[in-house]
């Protein structure tokens, strides 16, 4: 079953999630997964399987401000999203980090999504491969990937089909696991996305706000 994930980054209210469970056509061809903001996990759960944007890299602590995975856990999150660009680019995730998140993810049932993906210089260079391996370095088996090219997310470019499906081979040769592709995914191009080859689903950022658009690609 393919993975169409959600992924609200931070937006939503207590009445737009809400109103977005109750008008989601859920059905048996799509594993649908609503990645919220920590304060929303606990409501969503039971009327969607829900995921978390990001998770304490050490374990229950002394760590004023930090959500750990056991948290995580008893409410009921299944998915937890780790080294999103954004979290790369503004709160300096590291690698190190990154792999203490997957441990700590998988101590609690949780499945990381780790995601990787070049920036609009090393696609320009040709050295867009080596870029992306560079952050697969996380990687650990069971960890499903999110190929999500920095210069694609929240900007309406998106690769052609044969570039996603070049780095989604790349990644399922060396790695062996699901691949996903996020960055600019929306009800004109989900289709064909979905049916590019070694592509296990989507990651939506801000078409997922809405709706319709998410009804219109799972129907
Ligand atoms: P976008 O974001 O769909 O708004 O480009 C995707 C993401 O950041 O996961």
């Amino acid at each position: 079953m393919q993975n169409i994930f959600l992924n609200w980054k931070q937006n939503g209210s207590y009445a737009s999630i809400l109103s977005f469970v109750n008008q989601i056509k859920l059905n048996n061809k799509y594993n649908v997964v609503l990645f919220l903001p920590f304060p929303y996990l606990f409501f969503a759960n039971g009327k969607i399987i829900t995921g978390a944007q990001n998770v304490s890299h050490f374990k229950d602590g002394a760590y004023t401000g930090e959500v750990g995975a056991s948290m995580l856990q008893e409410v009921g999150v299944k998915y937890c999203l780790i080294g999103h660009s954004e979290r790369r680019a503004l709160f300096e995730e590291t690698s190190f980090q990154l792999k203490e998140k997957i441990k700590r993810l998988k101590e609690h049932n949780i499945t990381p999504i780790l995601c990787v993906g070049e920036s609009q210089k090393a696609r320009k260079d040709g050295n867009y491969l080596q870029e992306i391996e560079r952050q697969m370095s996380a990687f650990s088996q069971n960890v499903i990937v999110a190929y999500e090219p920095i210069w694609s997310i929240g900007t309406g470019l998106i690769p052609s089909t044969h570039e996603i499906a070049e780095v989604a081979l790349f990644i399922k040769k060396a790695y062996n696991t699901e691949v996903l592709y996020g960055g600019s995914v929306n009800e004109a191009n989900a289709k064909n996305i979905l049916s590019t080859s070694n592509i296990n689903g989507v990651l939506v950022g801000g078409a997922s706000l809405n709706v319709n658009i998410i009804n219109s690609i799972i129907l």
